[in-house]
């Protein structure tokens, strides 16, 4: 559950604000009391693609702020995060690498945070805490259900490729869907292997050299390694025991069809990218920093498209 921040009423406008960098190529604003701002804080921060999805919210819904990039190396990331209260910010979202780092500077973390141990957004309080969220793994649901509305996790056992945070996020949302049976493969088994024990029975933890045959009746397989990834090797896995009616999602969404997700969809499975994961993560955020939830439109994914495109 997210707190919401309501925007704040409207007020005289006195101060004029510069701001580069924010998706659009370069804007200046008129500050007022109503002024929303908030931010992503990554290392390297230059690729992220929230800078477009906010801004887009922010003029489609007609608010008075801005959402801008904010290149954060980790020696400064705690005073960039409690710079966000000085600077009166709504708050920010967190990519990587602090998703684990900034949780130590939290007032409160929300359980689900918790459970999947990494933040990505944090909520400017009005006294000022700061809270943590992450919404990746919402996200990654809502991009499954986009695609296949009836999907239901307990229709059998899950196939998940990597143990990293994204895995971490993606396992936890799926046993909270009602997943019966989580298998989960990684390149270094131990890091499967302490993910399994940690969640409990339902996730089981295999050699990477299983995957092939580890897709034996599955419901769903994911890949949330960076194997597929543009300037990345693709992942090499053999599809022939996954049935054909199971989903294919990959958390990679440079480029929007990875060299898995082609070989699915040639074979008649269903396919997912990463772009309906991402969109959908920032929803929560959005509601919480500007009282919006929003939505995301074909004219929104259009227009991140682009930006992957070119
Ligand atoms: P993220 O937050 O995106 O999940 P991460 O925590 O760095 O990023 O995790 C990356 C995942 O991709 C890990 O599971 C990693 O496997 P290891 O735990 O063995 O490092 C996996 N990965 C990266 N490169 C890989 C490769 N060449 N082959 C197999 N797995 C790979």
């Amino acid at each position: 559950m997210c707190t919401l921040k309501k925007p704040k009423e409207k007020g005289p406008q006195n101060t004029t604000v510069s701001f580069a960098n924010i998706g659009a190529p370069f804007h200046t604003f008129t500050m007022n009391k109503s002024f929303i701002m908030a931010g992503v804080i990554g290392w390297p921060v230059g690729h992220s693609r929230s800078p477009a999805i906010h801004n887009h919210w922010i003029h489609k819904y007609e608010l008075h702020g801005t959402y801008g990039l904010f290149p954060v190396a980790p020696p400064d990331l705690e005073k960039a995060i409690r710079g966000l209260k000085a600077l009166g910010m709504a708050g920010c979202n967190i990519t990587i690498p602090h998703k684990v780092s900034a949780m130590q500077y939290m007032d409160w973390i929300d359980p689900l945070a918790k459970r999947m141990g990494a933040i990505n957004t944090i909520v400017v309080q009005p006294d000022g805490a700061l809270h943590g969220f992450n919404n990746d793994g919402f996200g990654y649901m809502q991009s499954l259900y986009e695609a296949q509305p009836k999907w239901r996790a307990d229709a059998g056992p899950i196939a998940v490729l990597g143990a990293g945070g994204a895995a971490r996020a993606i396992v936890v949302s799926l046993l909270d869907a009602g997943a019966k049976e989580i298998r989960i493969l990684n390149r270094t088994r131990s890091k499967a292997d302490a993910l399994a024990k940690e969640l409990g029975g339902i996730v089981t933890s295999h050699d990477w050299s299983d995957r092939h045959q580890a897709l034996g009746g599955c419901n769903l397989l994911v890949n949330t390694t960076s194997l597929g990834m543009h300037g990345q090797e693709a992942l090499d896995i053999h599809l022939d025991q996954l049935p054909r009616t199971a989903l294919v999602s990959d958390a990679i969404y440079v480029p929007l069809e990875t060299p898995l997700l082609e070989n699915a969809r040639q074979r008649g499975n269903t396919t997912v990218n990463g772009l309906g994961m991402l969109l959908h993560q920032a929803r929560p955020a959005f509601h919480a920093w500007f009282g919006i939830m929003p939505e995301v439109t074909a004219e929104l994914q259009n227009t991140i498209i682009t930006t992957i495109n070119n």
